[in-house]
């Protein structure tokens, strides 16, 4: 499973692809806006930071501007994915800009039926947002393990199911489980899953036993 930081904030991404274990990033415009800073500027800086996948997000609502939003966006780098909204006019662009071999992120996905969409629109991800669906009272897991029933048989489904919305390790151990492709994790929660205290606890008491022999390794 790959794991991508869902982040615009450059400190973050530096320090957390140092872990080794970040695939790629993905932005939204609500994570751009945090930083205050020039989407491009931001953008460029990120794809020489982390040389998997980046997703931007366009901000026009109509086809014909997303895919000129979309054509705009790919040339900032050579690993940008485009994120398109799944709507009507997101969907039409999704088709339009893969087709033009430009890897296609849909978002805001809360419906198996419309991960069946943008997968017949040809998007290389399909991100269904699982915190928000929890956050309504609704179960985000059991939206990806339908997905995840529903790609596994068609067979000729080649999208990628990407975790999104996140809220917690369990998410991650769940989406894992089903099979899902990518989570995307806000960093808080890439830290969260290396942490247990028993590990804190065994790794303090191996270190006071270690000091009593007075020996060095180094
Ligand atoms: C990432 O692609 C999504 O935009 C993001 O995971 C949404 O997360 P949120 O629901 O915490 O805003």
């Amino acid at each position: 499973m790959k794991f991508f930081i869902d982040t615009a904030d450059i400190a973050e991404i530096r320090d957390l692809a140092a872990t080794g274990l970040v695939d790629g990033v993905t932005t939204n415009p609500s994570l751009v806006s945090k930083t205050g800073r020039d989407f491009f500027e931001v953008l460029a800086e990120i794809c020489d930071i982390v040389p998997g996948p980046v997703s931007a997000e366009v901000t026009a609502t109509d086809h014909e501007t997303i895919v000129q939003e979309g054509r705009v966006l790919s040339k900032v780098a050579d690993n940008i994915v485009v994120k398109t909204p799944l709507t009507p006019d997101g969907l039409k662009a999704c088709k339009a800009l893969s087709d033009e071999g430009i890897p296609i992120n849909v978002t805001l996905c809360f419906s198996a039926a419309q991960a069946i969409l943008a997968a017949k629109a040809g998007a290389t991800y399909i991100s269904p947002f699982v915190g928000r669906l929890d956050d309504i009272g609704n179960d985000g897991m059991a939206l990806i393990a339908e997905i995840a029933e529903i790609y596994n048989a068609q067979p000729h489904i080649e999208t990628e199911i990407l975790v999104a919305s996140v809220r917690h390790s369990v998410h991650v151990v769940e989406a894992a489980k089903m099979g899902a492709h990518v989570a995307t994790l806000p960093p808080k929660v890439l830290r969260q899953m290396f942490k247990h205290p028993l590990t804190d606890k065994g790794l303090a008491d191996f270190l006071a036993d270690w000091e009593k022999t007075g020996q060095t390794i180094l």
